[in-house]
């Protein structure tokens, strides 16, 4: 079977157009996915013209030949700025602008010298922690969901799976690389648009994580501490279910961060999650506002089925003296293992589902922004 590092192996051959230079060094070929008979790539494209993506695309064709008859998907993404100043940064060392204090004192602790600043209250990261009371309700697909449409909204986004045990981020974003270290630190994987960070990357074949106490904590500051977030505008932090160490930790490291509350529609998992509520109350978090998840199911008369119940979205909201941001039925993201943007949780943003989360993504934008 083809194997990603062959591929890999394949591409490093392939190099920018102009400065001749392998675009795999670059780091500007990215997320890599090999699936038997098909090969999907993002190609972050420092040239906008379409010469040089034709290019680009043929000399990656090219490389790929000798692996033929195979289907080749290649995307081509804008960089970010810190991916320019990166690229910038390696073709010519010597010319680079290091940033001046004032562009520093501008862009904040993010353009990048100390670290643990990005949890410092005047980072200028908004964080927004998803809980609830029970598990199993959505909180992880919530959270990649509205962290993919943030970042389809023009946000800098970054994802912290804080489910140090029950970790499921990198699966259900259809992540299959890991994160690389450069010049010391993490660097986070980047999906969707999305950087993410996981004790899944670091867990080989499932082995449950059996670290107690005081290691939760240290992994979660390491998270913040040692990967090389960039600039972010937005972090979110996919808790594991309840009110226990993890959460309590979170709140206790981030005064700052708000909340978003998952519940399914049933009045019992509303009064669960009502407890997650008040721990964050009583730890003076402010609640960003509940997501129903699996509120209903749509038939296709396009009828409701309130499958679950119905109400406890609203009721919780109430409760906690907060609105009800969203009200997500139940469905699978229609895409196939075959695609290139696969992934089992995430939907197409022009999917009926996805079109919620991004409305989702809005209010959430407006409560921070208006
Ligand atoms: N709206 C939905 N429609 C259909 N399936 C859903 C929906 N939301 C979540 N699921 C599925 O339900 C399961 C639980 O979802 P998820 O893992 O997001 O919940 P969680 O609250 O993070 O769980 P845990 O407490 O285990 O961390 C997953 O298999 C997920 O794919
Ligand atoms: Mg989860």
């Amino acid at each position: 079977m083809l194997s990603r590092e062959y591929v890999l192996e394949l591409l490093s051959k392939v190099k920018d157009p102009e400065y001749d230079f392998p675009l795999l060094d670059m780091q500007l070929i990215r997320d890599v996915m090999v699936k038997e008979t098909r090969i999907s790539l993002t190609v972050v494209s420092i040239e906008l013209g379409q010469e040089y993506k034709d290019t680009v695309e043929q000399a990656v064709r090219q490389a790929l030949q000798i692996v033929q008859p195979i289907d080749i998907h290649i995307r081509f993404r804008e960089p970010s700025d810190l991916e320019m100043e990166a690229v910038r940064r390696l073709l010519s060392p010597e010319e680079a602008s290091s940033p001046t204090d004032k562009e520093i004192e501008e862009k904040g602790h993010a353009a990048g010298l100390e670290n643990l600043s990005i949890i410092s209250e005047n980072s200028g990261v908004r964080f927004i922690a998803v809980a609830s009371g029970k598990g199993g309700v959505g909180k992880s697909t919530v959270t990649v969901n509205l962290a993919a449409a943030l970042a389809q909204l023009g946000k800098k986004v970054g994802v912290i799976d804080a489910d140090i045990y029950g970790f499921s981020v990198p699966d259900m974003m259809g992540i299959e690389e890991g994160p690389t270290v450069e010049e010391g630190r993490i660097q986070p994987v980047e999906r969707f648009g999305v950087k993410v960070m996981s004790m899944g990357f670091f867990i080989r074949e499932n082995n449950p994580v059996i670290w107690r106490g005081p290691m939760l904590g240290k992994m979660l500051r390491q998270f913040f501490a040692d990967v090389d977030w960039g600039e972010l505008d937005y972090m979110l932090l996919d808790l594991p279910p309840g009110t226990g160490d993890v959460a309590l930790d979170v709140h206790q490291m981030l005064p700052q961060s708000k909340e978003i509350l998952v519940t399914t529609p049933h009045a019992t998992a509303a009064y669960v999650a009502a407890r997650a509520g008040a721990m964050a109350l009583q730890t003076n978090h402010e609640i960003l506002g509940v997501v129903e998840n699996m509120a209903y199911y749509q038939t296709r008369d396009g009828q409701k089925d309130y499958v679950f119940g119905r109400g406890g979205g609203g009721m919780l909201a109430e409760n906690l003296h907060t609105e009800l941001l969203a009200q997500i039925p139940l469905g699978a993201p229609d895409n196939l293992p075959t695609d290139p943007d696969f992934s089992p949780s995430v939907y197409n943003n022009e999917s009926e589902i996805g079109q919620l989360y991004e409305d989702l993504a809005n209010r959430v934008i407006q409560k921070y922004e208006q």
